[in-house]
């Protein structure tokens, strides 16, 4: 995702950002982006060795994650208590217990933003409005069984044959961090915009029939229900992301650097 949002920015996607350093732990993954974001760019994007060596270099505004919810929690604090925004990509790390409070904190202390994107679905705008009036709110995430596979939550249907829909995990968006690190980021964004981890309901189902990954966000609210359904396709370059995760992030960091219009924000 990281190396399809460089080269968005790249193309002009999203407004006036300019790429001014990269940092992947994995070396030549980040070195071969680097020597391509480098033929078109002038100054080249820096290759640092760390996050602390990142948010140094001049003219960095905000960082933007598209690595792991490790990655958020252990590095968002310093990041944002030096200053700079953050968008992050990883928004399940932001539900972690008490870590919410540590990131508010540091970004309250220095002024700086945390951005989370609506990520592989939306609907997130309505779930801001009605927050205050919301009394029920369910996510719903079908995925291929390959798609689970490694999640903690799932170690017990790793030898398991699924034949049809099966119900993996129920429970909070809580109760689903950690069990699902990298599938629960849409839960978490939601849950974020609108009742809490606590209080939002998360159901994990696997599917050898699944069209590919699917959200289906239900919520009733005194003004009103609504139900929206995602059916996403995989990126073209990374199979593990939804397309519509990489095209929010880009939206994101455009209205973020682009003054003007904004619409359902
Ligand atoms: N919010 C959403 O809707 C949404 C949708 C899709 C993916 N995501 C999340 O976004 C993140 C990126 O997704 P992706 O598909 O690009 O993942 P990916 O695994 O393809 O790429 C992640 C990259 O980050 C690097 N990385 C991981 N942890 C790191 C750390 N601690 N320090 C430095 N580098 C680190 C890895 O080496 C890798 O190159 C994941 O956490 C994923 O779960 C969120």
């Amino acid at each position: 995702m990281g190396s399809e949002l460089a080269r968005a920015v790249q193309r002009g996607e999203a407004g006036p950002a300019r790429i001014i350093g990269l940092f992947d732990e994995y070396v030549p993954g980040r070195s071969a982006l680097a020597k391509e974001l480098g033929l078109n760019q002038e100054p080249a994007p820096a290759e640092v060795d760390s996050v602390s060596e990142l948010i140094a270099l001049p003219g960095l505004d905000l960082v933007v994650e598209c690595a792991s919810q490790a990655a958020v929690i252990a590095h968002a604090e310093a990041v944002l208590s030096a200053g700079k925004s953050m968008l992050v990509m990883s928004s399940g790390a932001l539900i972690s217990p008490g870590f919410m409070q540590t990131v508010l904190a540091a970004a309250e202390a220095s002024g700086a933003s945390i951005y989370v994107p609506s990520g592989a679905v939306g609907g997130i705008d309505a779930l801001r409005a009605s927050k205050a009036l919301l009394e029920e709110v369910t996510i719903v995430s079908t995925k291929r069984p390959i798609a689970l596979s490694g999640a903690p939550g799932f170690a017990e249907w790793e030898n398991v044959e699924i034949t049809g829909p099966t119900v993996i995990f129920e429970g909070s968006a809580t109760e689903a961090v950690g069990l699902f690190p990298a599938n629960v980021n849409v839960a978490a964004t939601v849950s974020m915009a609108g009742i809490g981890p606590d209080a939002t309901k998360v159901r994990i189902v696997a599917d050898p029939d699944s069209p590919g990954n699917v959200h289906e966000i239900y919520a009733v609210s005194r003004a009103g229900k609504f139900s929206l359904r995602f059916e996403n396709m995989p990126h073209e370059t990374n199979p593990k992301t939804s397309f519509l995760a990489v095209l929010a992030a880009i939206e994101t960091l455009r209205s973020i650097c682009e003054p003007g219009l904004r619409i359902g924000t």
